[in-house]
């Protein structure tokens, strides 16, 4: 064997130790699983007295099965014989005659769940790093390697739809008291546990009456319906058929995919034919690729010092408190600060869940209206108004007190990066780090390098994203830079489109059908109708601009934060009437600018590729995952001319 090694004791337990060569990381390709099936051969032949299961890797126990193996899908015979691979194998792991247990240390995720889950006993370590979880829906899959038959025989139908609907990881303890693992102990007692259940074989958990009642079929029925509901609210289910799939085969199979006929909607074969699950892994490879832009620097920050404490820089505060970092926050106005500290303490709250570590990540966060810690920051970050001379006047300063070797970033949306940083004695230290509005939601960052930006720096930059746990996208300083620049348009055809006299809430409908998030004129209205007209103007908006909004801005209606915009908003929601019948064709109208235009960004260079220009609209603007991006999106439509529009860019 290559990956698996086992290992005896003189009490004749045996430990059976995963450390597949070649890679960081362990995952279940079909050579570690074939591997898998020769060892449990051998352990027949020689039956020990009990056996542990392990990783032999620092980085984590299982992360799942190998998705670089998952173009078997492609074809319905290789999806169904994926399954049955992991099916069969841990149904005969779960059948072995001897006790077993699964040792879990780190990700243990997906396919490394379900290996652990066919176990007798699960021992958790409880530190940070572990997280247990079935993501499968995520990547429009389902757990179908005994996962959705397991699990919800250890926590009950409730606690275990949760998990496989949503795809959300726990930690040791919490895992503990669901029921998914038997012990949550410390690293130094991990050992003696492991042995001490082997010796003493405890009754392994069965549920008691209430949860157990759970799991029969009326109950089934009624729980998977309530659910249903649930999942409807936030995924459609021609869009994202997975966990609706996920929610039949519970009630109908107990969870066995193989008994599912190819003729049912909920079938594997069903699943890997909608080009979801495909686009889904395309989306997990795309967001493994900007992480990995993160990697190529070794730079690590233990200080941040923010300047500007407005809706930006106190979010962008709060944010790289949270993730550890000690975090300075400076304004010109020692007012500004409080409502900044106050989001913080929200965030910190409902993000930690933990009063102790509230308070510390409280702690990290240090108003400092002086701005004493620019001289000990490894990070800059400036995020005042959006005006020229005084980013320059700034910058002047923060270079004289920085450390030389300080990472200084703006948050500028719209300056050229060469305009500020001509202000300063070395224009190279500058790079834009740019955020997008709500701090805590949006995934993605840009990482902006002007002409003169050293390359070391944008790199150290990307490095710092990563830090905090965001994802960095490089691209060019060029008005709107990738996201906005793409938004724009697809947002100007939804203005015109509401000045043909298409109601607003049919706009939107049109947007979601097609999978977007939120419709883009309640977006409009959430970010403030004021700042989509200057985005407009900043990138040049092309013929008259769009009436009604320029009506609303106009009686000072800018949306949301006013209480009114193209709708009411009461409680923090926008009031909608239904939605008339969508247009022919208008999805299609709005979505066609966006696609130009990512094409346009592509060909002046904004991003590296095409890969980068889809990952960019993902996981900035939300475009409907499920789609695969809009590069990809428009690559599955029927060829069209390049519009008029699009060359005149080009040309410029
Ligand atoms: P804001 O108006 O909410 O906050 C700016 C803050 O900076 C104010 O508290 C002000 O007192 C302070 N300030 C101004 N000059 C200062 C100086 N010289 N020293 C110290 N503090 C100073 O502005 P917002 O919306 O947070 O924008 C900040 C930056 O972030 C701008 O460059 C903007 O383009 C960019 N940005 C804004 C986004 C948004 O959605 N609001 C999204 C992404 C970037």
């Amino acid at each position: 064997m290559r990956h698996w090694t086992i290992a005896w004791d003189a009490e004749g337990l045996a430990t059976l130790t995963l450390d597949r060569v070649g890679t960081t990381m362990n995952t279940l390709s079909a050579e570690v699983m074939a591997e898998l099936g020769n060892a449990l051969d051998e352990l027949d032949r020689d039956p020990p007295r009990g056996l542990v299961i392990r990783s032999g890797k620092a980085s984590g126990f299982i992360a799942g099965a190998d998705i670089d193996e998952f173009g078997e899908i492609a074809t319905e015979a290789g999806a169904i014989a994926l399954v049955r691979r992991g099916w069969d194998l841990f149904d005969r792991l779960a059948r072995v005659s001897y006790p077993t247990l699964a040792l879990i240390r780190g990700v243990c995720l997906g396919g490394g769940l379900e290996l652990a889950l066919a176990c007798r006993y699960r021992v958790a370590v409880d530190e940070p790093a572990t997280r247990m979880g079935l993501p499968e829906v995520m990547l429009g899959i389902v757990p179908a390697w005994g996962g959705m038959t397991r699990l919800p025989r250890l926590t009950g139908a409730a606690a275990a739809l949760d998990l496989l609907l949503t795809g959300k990881t726990v930690d040791a303890r919490r895992a503990k008291k669901l029921g998914i693992v038997d012990e949550a102990v410390p690293p130094r007692i991990m050992e003696n546990t492991v042995r001490g259940m082997l010796r003493t074989l405890p009754p392994p958990r069965t549920l008691d009456l209430a949860q157990s009642l759970t799991l029969q079929p009326l109950a089934r029925r009624f729980i998977a319906s309530q659910a249903q509901k649930q999942v409807a609210k936030r995924a459609r289910r021609e869009h994202y058929p997975a966990p609706y799939a996920l929610l039949d085969l519970w009630v109908k199979y107990d969870g066995n995919a193989l008994l599912a006929p190819a003729s049912d909607p909920s079938s594997v074969t069903n699943l890997v034919r909608s080009p979801t699950a495909a686009n889904l892994i395309r989306v997990f490879k795309l967001q493994e690729r900007l992480k990995s832009l993160g990697k190529a620097d070794a730079f690590v920050a233990k200080h941040v010092h923010v300047v500007g404490g407005g809706t930006m820089g106190g979010d962008i505060a709060a944010w790289c408190a949270l993730r550890g970092l000690t975090v300075t926050l400076q304004d010109q106005k020692a007012d500004a600060l409080s409502p900044a500290i106050a989001r913080a303490r929200k965030l910190f709250d409902e993000r930690l869940r933990d009063a102790r570590k509230a308070r510390d990540a409280a702690d990290r966060l240090i108003p400092d209206i002086a701005g004493n810690g620019i001289a000990r920051a490894d990070v800059i970050i400036e995020a005042i108004f959006e005006n020229v001379d005084a980013k320059r006047a700034l910058f002047a300063d923060v270079e004289r007190k920085a450390k030389a070797e300080a990472i200084l970033a703006t948050n500028t949306s719209s300056i050229p990066l060469e305009e500020i940083a001509s202000a300063l004695g070395d224009p190279t230290r500058l790079v834009g780090i740019h955020f997008f509005n709500p701090v805590a939601r949006m995934m993605l960052v840009e990482v902006v390098h002007g002409v003169h930006t050293d390359p070391r720096v944008a790199a150290a930059a990307a490095a710092f994203v990563r830090q905090i746990d965001k994802l960095p996208l490089p691209v060019k300083s060029a008005p709107g830079f990738l996201v906005n620049r793409i938004l724009a348009p697809y947002m100007m055809a939804a203005f015109r489109a509401v000045d043909e006299g298409i109601a607003p809430e049919t706009v939107d409908e049109a947007a979601l059908a097609f999978g977007m998030p939120m419709g883009p004129i309640e977006l409009a209205d959430t970010v403030g109708l004021d700042i989509a007209v200057a985005v407009g103007k900043l990138l040049g908006g092309r013929g008259t601009p769009p009436r009604k909004l320029t009506e609303l801005v106009e009686a000072r209606n800018v949306g949301k934060k006013s209480g009114r915009g193209f709708y009411a908003w009461v409680d923090g929601k926008p009031v909608k009437q239904t939605a008339g019948a969508v247009p022919e064709g208008l999805a299609q109208s709005l979505v066609q600018p966006l696609v130009d235009e990512a094409r346009a960004a592509l060909s002046e260079g904004i991003v590296e590729d095409a890969d980068l220009v889809d990952a960019g609209a993902i996981f900035g603007t939300g475009f409907a995952p499920f789609r695969g991006g809009p590069l990809h999106y428009a690559a599955t439509l029927p060829e069209r001319p390049m519009s008029a529009s699009v060359e005149a860019v080009a040309v410029v």
